[in-house]
């Protein structure tokens, strides 16, 4: 019986009893040990309670420690305590400086957190807790202080040496050795440090402020991906300027750098001054990224710049906090990509996101709040939730506010709380103070976790032209909260007339915000001359399910008229959702398919529509995905469900093969590859069409895939064709084209990560034992982050025909890799579990098995606290 790790509350928060004042590292980098030495300058909290409690600092059970002193005294090993994860010192001073020296195994950390080794290359990742991986310390945000580091290397090996801030002194040492001191003059929490060492190339860039101060930008990587850096660059400079414009934030240090590493845990890392990146984050080229993989690009690098502000300057208080620089920071860097590229395109994409992923996490047994209340290990809570429901909070006081009082409320925060460790709470207050908006009910988004669901229907009085809508909310119960109090929910709605026309509103203006405050609530609007057709929800301004009983021509009529663009392509899918449901209901029941013919003369429109905006007509051509109609399933059948929408694709491709022909041809020119919004539509217009056109079966269409997948002179169209020929009945073609592929690209590991993918998320049947396979492939590494992601999460979260197999394999195939990877890499296995916590939607027989494997892990033997967690809230 494996012990209970302690769950921590957000209501036990205290102030800490200790500050430092000033931290001084040295790293001693040797073969195959690292000598830490610490010394800190430490003074009791004035306002701390507690005037004569022990010094307490955290530090992992792997720490060595050669060495304490207190002032200079060297104490014996009665003076201090050492437990599993903490160094206690009883009788300190008010004011005193510790010394400690501590060694590390940075090349067995295979947790890759704290200091390790990637590709011969050190570096750390220490958000949230990894910096207790290095020296003892108190690990809390809320304890902030100045760096000073220096860094002693072999010179040859390790020419580069990198960490926070400026550097202020360098020089050489015995035995080939070198060093190098750096300072970071901003007062900053553990979690935010960083420390690089390698034989790293990089470009170089200026910038200089609005203010006229220059900065020198650098990014580093390995020599032979020097030239897949420009896009990184190019997208740095875009976002130091768009922060100034649309927030008035300046960069604050001479020195912004960026490193790509190829084993990360995450996305990417804001630490101050040196962002540590996953190299899928920084690394763009045309023949080896996709467009998805450009925009990755260019919003990660905006994101972890912009943490400089809404995280570096102003930072979380405690972890139950996170939101407050996650959510903000999402929510910046979707505004900013959406000013850069077409933002109904990105605003659909977000919106897909959420109500899959989120939605889903808020409907299982993970559920919590964007304010946690407690939690057992805080990397199980870099979710959807803190992240994209975080963000669309924040989306919605700046909808409740308007762009101008959300400006003023920003800057309120910013200056209000500078150099400072924060809640939520307090940015609420800004919000407030500075627009003078009430947002007390609105603060109930923190602290209630679920999706809430919204009822509408209408009445419509012809002789006193008055339109009501009716909104009734509701929120479903989530693990340990049964009861909701009613939101204070932003909703955007228009009126259209006959002849798709917006009507003029109360507010003088075609789309007016209801704030619903009430469990149920109307809403009139006068001199309504006709009954309307509404628009609800436009930009999807709240993150809630919203019902209304649209008749499927409406949602044809809002597809060609809403003047919101988002909405557009929420008619499409909801036109598609609600065909699609009625055929699974049919398939279910044996009954023969048909197309209700409604859809394919939309389709159709659209296709040869060329006044629209081409950006989001392959997105309203895309049906909804198989993971959407599994998030609006109360059982979900993921046979019938991929059944359906291979038929509906599949008729829809024959019947408007002409058309789409016409489509991919009038895409298919040859320019020079850019990563801009009108060559990312055009691209993926024509790549859809492709997809439907693979559907008819017929072989010209294999061999227009073929074709495109030989000539492209970019990875988008290459990996594109690829995957659609990968899966197709066409295995002999398949197994051709991805031995060329691997061969062309064994040498480019990110390309090499899509291919593994491609081959995961295969519906047809096989694909467990290709995966299987897969990972006896030389170019698979259970320790690589990427590799795990692209491989085992293609196959459990890409590939759900597969997974669910009825004799259970995928689900035991799961929970081995899981078992695996709990000792290995916590973090990812925490992650890998996410399909199985949904049990609860399948069927009976599925779910007894999911069950089961959930089981098998809990039983497995020590569990780490991240698998523990999720584990065991699933099964309780
Ligand atoms: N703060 C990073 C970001 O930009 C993510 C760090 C994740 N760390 C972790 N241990 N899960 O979003
Ligand atoms: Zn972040």
């Amino acid at each position: 019986m494996p012990q209970q790790p302690q769950v921590i509350y957000l209501k036990d928060y205290q102030v800490p009893e200790f500050l430092i004042e000033k931290t001084d590292l040295r790293f001693e980098l040797q073969a195959d040990a690292t000598l830490v030495k610490a010394r800190l300058q430490i003074r009791r909290n004035p306002q701390s309670l507690s005037k004569n409690s022990a010094l307490v600092l955290q530090g992992d059970k792997d720490l060595v420690l050669c060495r304490v002193a207190v002032n200079d005294q060297v104490l014996a090993e009665q003076d201090y305590r050492r437990s599993e994860e903490s160094l206690s010192i009883n009788d300190v001073p008010d004011v005193f400086v510790l010394e400690t020296v501590t060694e590390i195994y940075p090349d067995q950390n295979t947790a890759l957190e704290g200091l390790y080794r990637s590709d011969g290359m050190y570096c750390t990742q220490c958000e949230a807790e990894g910096f207790r991986r290095i020296t003892f310390y108190l690990d809390r945000p809320d304890v902030m202080s100045v760096f000073t580091t220096t860094i002693e290397a072999d010179k040859a090996a390790y020419p580069v040496l990198l960490s926070n801030g400026n550097p202020v002194a360098s020089g050489d040492a015995d035995g080939d050795r070198h060093w190098v001191t750096w300072e970071d003059p901003f007062p900053k929490p553990a979690y935010l440090f960083a420390l690089v060492a390698g034989d790293l190339a990089f470009i170089e860039d200026r910038y200089v402020t609005g203010s006229g101060r220059e900065v020198t930008l650098q990014i580093f990587a390995a020599e032979k991906d020097l030239d897949k850096l420009d896009y990184a660059m190019i997208s740095l400079k875009k976002s130091m300027r768009w922060d100034e414009e649309v927030y008035g934030r300046e960069y604050d240090l001479d020195i912004y750098m960026i490193v790509a590493v190829d084993f990360f845990n995450m996305g990417a890392m804001e630490n101050k001054g040196l962002n540590i990146f996953n190299t899928s984050c920084v690394l763009a080229h045309p023949e080896t990224t996709t467009d998805a993989g450009f925009q990755r690009v260019e919003g990660v690098v905006a994101h972890e710049y912009f943490h400089n502000w809404s995280g570096n300057r102003v930072t979380c208080r405690d972890w139950f906090q996170l939101s407050l620089k996650e959510g903000f920071t999402v929510f910046r860097d979707a505004e900013f990509s959406a000013d850069m590229n077409s933002r109904t395109v990105k605003r659909v994409e977000d919106v897909s996101l959420l109500r899959t992923a989120q939605f889903a996490e808020d409907a299982g047994p993970m559920a919590h709040p964007i304010r946690p209340a407690s939690f057992i290990e805080i990397s199980n809570f870099y979710t959807m939730t803190i992240y994209e429901k975080g963000a669309e909070v924040v989306r919605m006081i700046h909808t409740l506010l308007g762009a101008e009082n959300f400006r003023k409320g920003s800057d309120l925060y910013f200056e209000r709380h500078d150099g400072q460790a924060v809640t939520t709470d307090d940015f609420v207050q800004a919000m407030e103070d500075a627009s003078g908006i009430d947002l007390s009910q609105f603060r109930l988004w923190y602290s209630q976790a679920g999706t809430p669901v919204i009822d509408v229907s209408d009445e419509y009085d012809a002789s006193q032209q008055i339109y009501t809508l009716i909104l009734k909310q509701r929120c479903p119960a989530t693990p340990g909260q049964s009861e909701k109090a009613p939101f204070h929910i932003p909703v955007s709605v228009g009126l259209l007339g006959k002849s798709g026309q917006d009507m003029m509103l109360s507010n003088g203006e075609t789309t007016q915000v209801l704030e619903l405050k009430e469990a149920e609530q109307r809403f009139s609007f006068t001199e309504i001359e006709e009954k309307p057709i509404p628009s609800l929800l436009r930009s999807f301004s709240a993150p809630v399910k919203l019902h209304y009983g649209y008749q499927r021509d409406d949602l044809v009529f809002l597809m060609s008229h809403d003047s919101d663009g988002f909405n557009r392509w929420e008619a499409a899918q909801k036109l598609g959702v609600d065909i699609l449901q009625e055929l699974i209901g049919e398939y279910q029941a044996g009954n023969e398919l048909v197309l209700d013919n409604r859809l394919t003369a939309a389709y159709r429109a659209v296709l040869t529509d060329l006044s629209l905006d081409q950006a989001m007509v392959s997105k309203v051509l895309t049906l909804p995905t198989e993971a959407y109609l599994s998030e609006l399933s109360d059982i979900i059948d993921v046979d019938a469900i991929h059944a359906v929408r291979e038929f509906v694709i599949k008729t829809l491709a024959e019947a408007l093969s002409s058309e789409l022909i016409a489509v991919y041809d009038r895409c298919n020119v040859s320019e020079k590859y850019a990563p801009d919004a009108t060559s990312i539509a055009r691209r993926a217009l024509k790549n859809l069409a492709l997809s439907y056109l693979m559907k008819t079966g017929k072989p010209e269409q294999l061999e227009r895939a073929l074709t495109q997948f030989q000539d492209a002179d970019n990875m988008t169209d290459s990996m594109a064709a690829l995957a659609l020929v990968v899966h197709s009945p066409y295995a002999k073609a398949a197994e051709v084209i991805l031995e060329q592929f691997y061969l062309r690209w064994k040498n480019e590991p990110l390309v090499v990560n899509q291919w593994l993918s491609v081959q995961a998320s295969n519906p047809s049947k096989g694909a467990l034992n290709t995966v299987k396979q897969l990972m006896q492939h030389e170019s698979f590494n259970m320790r690589n982050p990427n590799k795990v992601r692209s491989l085992i999460s293609g196959f459990s979260s890409l590939n759900p025909v597969n997974f669910h197999a009825m004799d259970g394999s995928g689900y035991r195939f799961l929970a081995d890799q899981i078992i695996e990877l709990n000792n290995l890499n916590p973090q990812i296995a925490s992650r890998l579990v996410t399909p199985l916590t949904r049990w609860k939607r399948y069927p009976a027989d599925r779910q007894g098995m999911m069950r089961e494997e959930l089981q098998r892990i809990m039983d497995s033997g020590e569990l780490s606290r991240d698998v523990f967690e999720v584990v065991s809230k699933s099964l309780a």
